[in-house]
């Protein structure tokens, strides 16, 4: 579908500040060796993970989205000035209601802010910056924080090898706001496919209350079905939100794919053309954290200094639904969290020298 309103037209809206957090309990693959029939080596051949993090026993993913808030604010303390709403992206919330997202909000001074969760599993990040973006434009909030969180540890079946090798915890927090001329997000794709939903699923028992709310201890899968369907998805809508752009391949400075397996980010770069030396992949060490992956990324090849002011971005995710996600995004790296914390920290270091 295109607008006839194209994204030159539109008042340039972009990320204004970025944080993220992982728990600190690393989980090797080795780990899994004592209880399930499978082997470190081939959880890496397969899919390319050494290990992910795991919560704590009593960190739930509104904990490790406040986490990824606060690191946001700790680059950045004016961070989350005019945040007028709030999105959390999970497939494992706290709970069905409150929203993960007004536990986020109340905890990080954001009380009032409207507050809503969104479901599209491993896509919810990047369907929350359109969101966003459409909130901005027509007036509804003037910043909106996008908060990609998860504690899958605590609804995924550790005896099932299909899946339990698979998944981690972790989240990333964006902010979405106005950007100078010539910056910001540029077209989305988005789609969803239910007649794929059983291919992969995680069942909702209905809440028990009063004392708290079941989620199924499982995520269902039919890990064959979705890798095919991920490699085609993400190769189509990427070269689609490429041609929305009037861009090509060749124009692309980073791609920032979801991460979910090394040999479908591989398939899936080969389809649209941009060579693995421009994807950014850390898959090895945090495995599949669903909402999270696409801003953990960003946020590190920050870090390390590949993602840098002006350069041109693509982000396309997967998920169950079956869903999926991409957007290009001209970074902007105007604001103190998005730059590498070490230039952040010299940039400070020469402004107190200097005063
Ligand atoms: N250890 C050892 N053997 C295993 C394991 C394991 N942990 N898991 C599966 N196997 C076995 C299978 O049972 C199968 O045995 P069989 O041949 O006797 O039936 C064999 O290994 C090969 O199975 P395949 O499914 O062909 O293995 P494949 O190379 O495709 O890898 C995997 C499996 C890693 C699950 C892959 O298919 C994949 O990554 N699929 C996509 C999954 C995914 O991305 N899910 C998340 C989506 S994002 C979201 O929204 C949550």
């Amino acid at each position: 579908m295109t607008n006839s309103f194209g994204a030159s037209a539109r008042p340039p809206i972009g990320i204004t500040a970025l944080g993220m957090y992982v728990p600190a309990r690393v989980v090797p693959n080795a780990a899994y060796e004592a209880h399930l029939d499978t082997t470190a080596e081939w959880i890496e051949s397969r899919t390319g993970i050494r290990e992910r993090r795991f919560a704590a026993e009593h960190e739930y993913t509104s904990d490790v989205g406040v986490a990824a808030v606060r690191d946001l604010l700790s680059r950045d303390p004016d961070g989350l000035r005019e945040v007028d709403a709030v999105i959390c992206a999970t497939i494992s919330p706290d709970a069905l209601m409150p929203s993960t997202a007004a536990l986020i909000a109340s905890q990080v001074g954001l009380g009032g802010a409207a507050a809503f969760d969104l479901s599209t599993a491993c896509s919810g990040f990047v369907y929350g910056l359109s969101v966003a973006q459409g909130m901005i434009l027509a007036g509804v909030a003037r910043r909106v924080l996008v908060v990609g969180a998860e504690a899958l540890s605590k609804v995924v079946d550790q005896t099932d090898r299909n899946t339990a090798i698979l998944f981690g915890d972790g989240a990333g927090a964006a902010v979405v706001g106005p950007v100078p001329g010539g910056y910001g997000l540029q077209e989305f794709v988005m789609g969803a496919d239910g007649t794929g939903g059983s291919s992969l699923y995680l069942r909702c028992a209905a809440p028990q209350l009063p004392g708290g709310f079941q989620m199924g201890h499982s995520v269902g899968m039919n890990g064959r079905e979705v890798f095919k369907f991920a490699v085609r998805v993400l190769g189509d809508s990427a070269n689609e939100v490429l041609n929305k752009s009037h861009l090509t391949s060749g124009d692309v400075d980073w791609v920032i794919p979801h991460q979910a397996n090394i040999r479908i980010i591989e398939a899936a770069c080969g389809r649209f053309g941009v060579p693995m030396s421009k994807t950014v992949v850390n898959v090895h060490r945090y495995g599949n954290t669903s909402s999270a992956t696409v801003p953990l990324a960003l946020r590190e090849a920050i870090d390390d200094g590949r993602v840098r002011d002006g350069q041109q971005l693509l982000l396309v995710a997967f998920g169950g639904g079956l869903s999926w996600a991409a957007c290009t995004l001209k970074w902007w790296a105007g604001a103190p969290s998005l730059v590498a914390r070490t230039a952040q920290t010299s940039e400070e270091e020469a402004a107190e020298v200097g005063a």
